[in-house]
């Protein structure tokens, strides 16, 4: 079996990286750290004493890529102290940036999210006077065959990528340019790489895609053996029922009855959807490209809730998105409450160059209106987390046990099928345990628990 985790060897080159953006992010950096270990790389934490610095970056907002271009100037100041350190930019913004990254003079390698593979190769020859670069995008890279190696403290809960790319263009969004066509991965590769993961110890894992819904694997030989997002999450779930099965992304227009109701039959499915749902106005869906209207949204809402009344529900809210009047944003104001979210991922609308949104229409809120909107859309939503965690006072949960808490040495927090935060007294209970533990209290973030 593979090595699952860092390998620890003073005599190896040393590899440091750093991860920004999404959850797919982080595990592109486990099957990266995985490539250079079998390459003799080792892994370090400590930038001084690395050979080659990564920083695995994201484009989705502007102020995503500000904040690594600050960290490039860092990494340059490293190589002047150290000559013969390479620094490499991997992932969305070595795509879309290629060219500015090496004109900048302070990378030496640029490798795009398809092009992994080929960092051995690239390290070999690069050099300060001879940067090197290969952002080509694929039609088929999956990276199936390749063992991610695990940078996580806990052994408990694990990324697995079923998916790569985006078929969608969701006019404000920068990924399917960043990440190219969508390819689902073979499910025999996933649930491998899950049954694995569970046998090292792993008790969760989180099935990742930029859209969940449309994973579709064309068997090669048998049309019969096509194989769903459903069909692969019951897959996934039956190789035992202490392995918690959870999945990100879904997407409003794709998410099907069969998924909702795989979910609502093994109870080691979580049950909790991330929906994104962008905004609650139909003009700005509509010109977001989202391909679903609120009414459509809601009604998803209804038949998650009616088939899983205690499932927890999050999503992603855009405010500012170009031609927003007030009433679109009352709209999202509304719609949010009616969805009752558990909680949200919240941004301005930030112009991507090259979308669609971009040539077609004017980024025209100020930013003084987005950011006011955007405030209040948090002051909502953290009325409306109090208000459905004050709901689970007093229920119970099964929990698994992540890790201790950060603000108490004698506490554990884990979370419940529906992705909320417990936090409670150890009492014996371990990391990997499940525990069953009931709420005595709540802030918008946690529950305050304690073992039954
Ligand atoms: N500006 C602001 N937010 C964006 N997102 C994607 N693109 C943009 C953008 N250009 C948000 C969406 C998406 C989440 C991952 O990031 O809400 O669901
Ligand atoms: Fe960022 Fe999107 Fe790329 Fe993830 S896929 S790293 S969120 S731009």
């Amino acid at each position: 079996m593979k090595n699952l985790h860092p390998i620890i060897d003073d005599s190896r080159p040393k590899v440091y990286i750093e991860t920004y953006g999404c959850q797919m992010n982080v595990n592109d950096s486990e099957v990266i750290l995985s490539i250079l270990q079998d390459d003799g790389y080792a892994l370090t934490e400590d930038i001084s004493k690395a050979d080659v610095i990564l920083a695995n970056t994201c484009s989705i907002r502007d102020n995503a890529e500000q904040r690594i271009w600050g960290r490039i100037e860092q990494f340059r100041q490293q190589k002047n102290r150290r000559p013969g350190v390479l620094v490499g930019i991997t992932g969305c913004m070595a795509e879309r940036l290629k060219d500015k990254l090496l004109d900048s003079r302070a990378v030496d390698i640029v490798a795009g999210p398809d092009s992994y593979r080929s960092l051995p190769e690239l390290i070999r020859s690069a050099s300060p006077d001879s940067p090197q670069m290969n952002v080509l995008l694929s039609h088929e890279e999956t990276y199936a065959d390749i063992t991610p190696v695990r940078m996580d403290k806990n052994g408990v809960s694990a990324y697995i990528s079923i998916m790569r790319g985006c078929n969608n263009v969701c006019s404000y969004c920068i990924v399917p340019y960043t990440r190219g066509v969508e390819r689902s991965r073979d499910p025999r590769t996933i649930v491998r790489e899950a049954a694995e993961l569970f046998e090292n110890g792993y008790r969760e894992v989180n099935l990742l895609g930029q859209n969940v819904d449309s994973y579709h694997w064309k068997d090669p030989e048998n049309a019969d053996r096509d194989v769903d997002f459903a069909q692969l999450l019951e897959m996934v779930a039956k190789i035992s029922p202490d392995l918690r099965v959870r999945f990100s992304t879904s997407h409003p227009k794709d998410i099907s009855d069969e998924v909702i109701y795989v979910m609502a039959m093994y109870e080691n499915i979580c049950k909790h959807i991330h929906l994104p749902v962008q905004s609650g106005s139909d003009a700005m869906l509509e010109k977001m490209r989202r391909k679903y209207t609120r009414e459509w949204y809601l009604d998803r809402v209804r038949k998650i809730r009616s088939v899983m009344p205690d499932c927890g529900l999050t999503t992603d809210i855009i405010a500012g998105f170009c031609g927003e009047s007030e009433q679109d944003h009352k709209d999202t104001l509304s719609l949010m409450e009616e969805a009752a979210f558990d909680s949200a991922f919240m941004f301005q609308y930030s112009e991507r160059p090259g979308t669609l949104a971009a040539k077609k229409y004017p980024d025209d809120v100020p930013p003084e209106v987005k950011t006011a909107r955007l405030n209040e859309i948090i002051a909502l939503q953290n009325r409306l987390s109090r208000e459905s965690n004050e709901k689970d006072v007093g229920k119970t949960f099964k929990v698994l046990v992540e890790g201790v808490s950060r603000r108490n040495s004698g506490e554990l927090f884990g979370r419940a099928s529906n992705n909320k935060v417990c936090v409670f007294p150890a009492e014996g209970c371990k990391t990997g345990d499940y525990a069953v533990v009931k709420v005595l209290s709540c802030t918008s973030a946690t529950l305050i628990s304690r073992i039954v």
